[in-house]
């Protein structure tokens, strides 16, 4: 499933990262030191069983499937939350992100962060903004990978612990009176949306709005009333204006008036596609994608979480959709190209990356 040799074309590829959780890039390594570091109780005698135990196949949803023994992917990456404390972990988190990408030639990222996450075990709000600052510093200065953050709502955690999170951040924000720190840029929403679609948050995206941030929200693929997700997102949020991207989504192709609102209104789809790779066979699942690129549905491709799911990154999903959609070159640079003009990065750094891809398109 995700075997692929990564070929010398998507490694040298100029990339664009526009739907990765900073939290799901918690290597066992860094888990490991931190645990030691913090005492933090591991339920893992050894590194290697820590190892280990990222090798699990996760139920996909318990409230849909029932219990079968297993975690849900979303308890094993709250429960590698746990080790980070202290604004040093954060930093550090970050700062081996920010390598990693370097290396698989990421130019632009904009990572989610889930701050009710750490601020519910206790860490205080500056340790985890602060870190990240630090390390949106340090990592264009020494990575030279540039990056815009992005605030998640914990959908399944309450409206108002929510908004009240946003609150303590918004000094950290990008906000249009001049006066925020800069971190980040966009609220988003995560975690579980059983049952919590969209439109619950509907306060949290004025607020951001109103502080000129940008909005996106994740549909989760095959959730409970998936498709009622979307549509929320496409034409209801935000007043009825729609949501300015949606990151997963890919249950819009299982209705047209979906698949036509996204197009009209110019709303791009973050795909993960390792992550749909665990559950739907390779047969069903890329010509969904082909079919979205087909009708001109904006896409880009993503790694969403993957410390959690077999270290696959950007440049594992790119190789997927380039082998299994039958993708040329080309298309592998518009998909890029794409994920610039979907991303809310400065002019200047777009224009950069756009020329880069150019470059990049005559020389391959
Ligand atoms: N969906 C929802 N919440 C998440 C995800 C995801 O893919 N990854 C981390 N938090
Ligand atoms: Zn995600």
């Amino acid at each position: 499933m995700n075997g692929l040799e990564i070929s010398p074309f998507i490694a040298a590829l100029p990339k664009v990262e526009l739907h990765i959780h900073i939290e799901g890039t918690l290597t066992p390594a860094l888990r490991w030191k931190l645990a030691h570091r913090n005492n933090i109780p591991l339920p893992y005698e050894t590194y290697s069983e820590l190892v280990d135990s990222y090798k699990v196949t996760y139920n996909h949803r318990r409230e849909l499937n029932g219990d079968n023994g297993a975690p849900t992917f979303l308890e094993t990456y709250f429960a590698g939350c746990q080790v980070l404390c202290t604004e040093d972990d954060f930093y550090e988190l970050a700062m081996d992100y920010f390598r990693k990408a370097a290396e698989m030639n990421v130019r632009y990222v904009e990572p989610f962060f889930d701050i009710q996450a750490h601020t519910k075990r206790g860490v205080a709000a500056e340790a985890v903004l602060d870190g990240f600052l630090r390390a949106q510093r340090d990592g264009a200065e020494r990575c030279d990978v540039r990056s815009n953050w992005i605030f998640c709502f914990l959908r399944d955690e309450s409206v108002e612990s929510g908004l009240e999170a946003y609150r303590t951040a918004r000094p950290w924000a990008t906000t249009k009176d001049g006066k925020g720190k800069g971190l980040f840029h966009a609220v988003g929403l995560a975690s579980n949306e059983y049952d919590r679609p969209p439109l619950l948050f509907e306060e949290g995206f004025r607020l951001a709005k109103e502080d000129g941030l940008h909005v996106t929200m994740h549909c989760d693929v095959d959730q409970k009333d998936a498709v009622d997700h979307v549509h929320e997102a496409i034409f209801q949020v935000c007043a009825g204006q729609g949501t300015e991207r949606i990151d997963h989504g890919l249950n819009a192709i299982d209705r047209p008036d979906l698949m036509q609102g996204l197009k009209e209104r110019n709303i791009g789809l973050t795909l993960c596609p390792h992550a749909y790779h665990r559950r739907q066979a390779t047969e069903t699942l890329f010509p969904k994608i082909r079919k979205l690129w087909d009708e001109g549905v904006k896409i880009c491709i993503n790694s969403d979480d993957p410390t959690y799911m077999h270290n696959v990154w950007i440049d594992g999903n790119m190789m997927k959709v380039y082998e299994y959609c039958r993708f040329s070159e080309g298309d592998m640079i518009q998909l890029v190209r794409n994920a610039v003009e979907m991303s809310w990065a400065e002019d200047e750094v777009k224009q950069e990356i756009l020329k880069e891809l150019e470059e990049f398109a005559v020389s391959s």
